[in-house]
């Protein structure tokens, strides 16, 4: 696959953001979550369907956010939303939704990693074009245009050498919440800092999911509170929400996070920035959520028969406390 990297939101234009009118042409769009207005229709308005996972996260409602921003109607989009609350059947039932409308481009985050050829090949039989943002699928890359996110197998080996040079060599036994099971970060993430703390002290005790959100880390941080008491030296949590449930139950039990129990994980959302500066979280990998001027910008240049390439990655960053709270003012989500 060939791969772009983009640093950061400065390169937004590097997929070709044409924001003057433009449209697909023709095709019968329209249908949406409330009464849409008809796409393709020769009006200028480009209708585009978009299917995202639910609202588990502070990082989906910022990805949200940046997503309805960028496909507004002041910019020549009738966008219709459709969140699926993390089942994976009702995002597949939404997108042939976007089908049968007749839609001029549909964009998918996809809760899950497997299970979207019979969808995508539909798409490609009906024409119209895919781009995924955000997350990945295991189908045949012919299936879909182009997609646009970040490197979560990255994200993983950052937060998996910080923890192998802090911990590496002293015993260190380690828990993990996970993120959506079956999820193109929950593997990556995984994937990346198992490989970077091989060979190291640190241990792995439990790993378990919490679907990404704050009250399933908190339960499930009970839990291996009560099994494995003040054993437990280190949590990597596949995103800040989950974290921050895990805070509350380490401080329900007792202890205090981010000193007897060492915290790290993944998005960089206010909230878990804020709980960095305070010292519950010790280290955080950023994961941008502000991708929808790069998806809208994509869509526009797939509906213009423009050549794209079919990766396109945002670069992240980490943050310590310290870093944390000398960008913490500037920070757009
Ligand atoms: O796919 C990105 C992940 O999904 C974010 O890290 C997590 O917070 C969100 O729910």
């Amino acid at each position: 696959m060939k791969r772009s990297v983009l640093a950061g939101l400065a390169l937004v234009g590097a997929v070709g953001l044409a924001l003057a009118g433009c449209t697909s042409g023709g095709s019968p769009g329209g249908g949406g979550s409330s009464e849409p207005a008809p796409g393709g229709g020769g009006d200028g308005v480009i209708t585009v369907g978009f299917a995202q996972t639910g609202s588990e996260s502070g990082w989906r409602s910022a990805n949200t956010e940046s997503m309805k921003a960028a496909f507004s109607a002041e910019n020549g989009f009738n966008l219709v939303f459709n969140a699926a609350d993390n089942k994976i059947e009702a995002q597949i039932a939404a997108v042939r939704g976007f089908i049968n409308q007749g839609v001029d481009a549909i964009v998918i985050a996809p809760i899950v990693e497997d299970g979207w050829d019979d969808v995508l090949t539909e798409a490609k039989d009906a024409g119209i074009p895919v781009i995924l943002e955000d997350r990945t699928v295991t189908a045949p890359d012919d299936l879909y245009a182009s997609w646009v996110g970040l490197d979560f197998k990255k994200e993983g080996v950052i937060a998996g050498e910080w923890a192998a040079e802090n911990f590496g060599d002293t015993p260190t036994n380690l828990v993990v919440l996970e993120g959506t099971t079956g999820s193109a970060p929950a593997n990556d993430r995984a994937e990346g800092f198992n490989e970077a703390i091989a060979g190291t002290q640190i241990k792995l005790l439990d790993s378990q999911t919490g679907n990404f959100t704050r009250a399933d880390g908190k339960t499930v941080m009970e839990g291996f509170l009560q099994k494995y008491g003040d054993t437990i030296d280190l949590l990597y949590a596949h995103n800040d929400d989950m974290a921050l449930g895990a805070i509350d139950a380490i401080e329900a039990a007792g202890l205090v996070p981010g000193e007897d129990i060492k915290i790290i994980s993944i998005d960089a959302v206010r909230d878990g920035m804020l709980a960095l500066i305070d010292g519950k979280i010790n280290f955080i990998v950023e994961c941008n959520p502000l991708l929808g001027d790069l998806a809208a910008g994509l869509v526009r240049d797939v509906l213009d028969g423009k050549a794209v390439e079919k990766a396109y990655y945002v670069e992240d960053q980490s943050f310590t406390p310290e870093q944390a709270a000398a960008v913490i003012d500037d920070r757009l989500y």
